[in-house]
């Protein structure tokens, strides 16, 4: 999509971090945006910063796990633009503290994988039958992260989430290429914004600090130690995560790779060096994993 003046964007989880700067990135190559958020302060505050560009937004609170809620928001933002060009699924969430699988409850994976790909298959289904009827190029981004490419022990429900996303994003730019759509997978690596306190979006019972859910790297120290006594760690609930999140990247990086991903038709975007040795750890042994078993004579 090389020319963006002039489109309409519709992003959610535009109210902070990455969302917030791919909404004002466009917003300065001239793109009018819906800027959708759980959070309406949150929201209401990037429109009146776009509209400070000169563009024109409005502000959507929209739950993307709720399918209703994203069929609404696909309402509101054709009602007020008459199309959408560009549509970027980025709300999602993380569990915190970081917890290993046995850790990990039920409503641990449904939250994650509700909020996460449920909120892009919310946005696939309600605005891509109405962008096929568009005449003209398209584009879509996906946020996965590089949990959805690379395993990030201590985080399964995440990466569960995440490599879904990059499967679905890999499949429909292939069925979607005829209609002229161009679809880019989003893949961050750690960065600086506010995820961090994503169970605040949770209900109370659920979060971890009212159910003392050890941080996984207490385990991991142990592991590395070769120690497998873990019967001192139990319900601290820390923030250790936390360090290694907020040395990440400022999210105001993201928005311009974003937009360069946008006009070039990338399918992938890595906002950090490529993890090639995971990458390619992964790929040797999916290469050498055919095991063909010849009956006995
Ligand atoms: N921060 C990182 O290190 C990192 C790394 C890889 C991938 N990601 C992904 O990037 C995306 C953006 O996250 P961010 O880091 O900018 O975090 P952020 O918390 O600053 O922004 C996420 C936004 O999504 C909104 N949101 C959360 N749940 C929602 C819901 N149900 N409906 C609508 N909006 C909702 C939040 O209110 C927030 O404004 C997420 O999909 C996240 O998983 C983040």
């Amino acid at each position: 999509m090389r020319d963006l003046k002039g489109r309409v964007a519709v992003i959610t989880g535009a109210g902070s971090g990455m969302g917030r700067s791919m909404a004002l990135s466009l917003a300065r190559e001239g793109v009018d945006v819906v800027v959708a958020d759980i959070e309406s302060e949150w929201a209401e505050n990037v429109r009146t910063e776009i509209e400070a560009l000169g563009r024109e937004a409005i502000a959507v609170r929209t739950d993307v796990s709720d399918a209703a809620s994203v069929g609404g928001l696909a309402d509101q933002a054709f009602g007020r633009f008459g199309k959408v060009d560009i549509l970027i699924n980025n709300a999602g969430v993380t569990l915190v503290p970081f917890r290993a699988v046995w850790d990990t409850s039920l409503a641990d994976f449904q939250w994650t994988i509700n909020v996460n790909l449920f909120g892009v298959i919310h946005g696939i289904t309600a605005f891509v039958p109405r962008m096929r009827a568009q005449a003209g190029d398209k584009h879509i981004v996906n946020t996965s992260s590089l949990a959805g490419i690379v395993n990030v022990p201590g985080n399964a429900a995440y990466v569960a989430s995440k490599m879904a996303i990059t499967g679905l994003s890999d499949t429909i730019r292939e069925e979607l290429e005829a209609d002229d759509f161009g679809v880019t997978v989003l893949l961050p690596g750690f960065v600086h914004s506010n995820i961090l306190s994503s169970e605040r979006l949770r209900p109370e019972v659920d979060r971890a600090g009212n159910r003392s859910v050890p941080s996984y790297s207490d385990y991991a120290v142990k592991m590395a130690r070769g120690d497998t006594d873990n019967s001192d760690i139990a319900g601290a609930v820390t923030l250790k995560d936390a360090g290694t999140i907020a040395q990440g990247i400022d999210p105001d990086t993201v928005g311009p790779m974003v937009v360069h991903a946008i006009r070039e038709n990338e399918p992938y975007c890595i906002t950090h060096p490529s993890p090639v040795d995971a990458i390619r750890k992964r790929a040797d042994a999916l290469t050498r994993a055919y095991f063909p078993v010849t009956e006995p004579a």
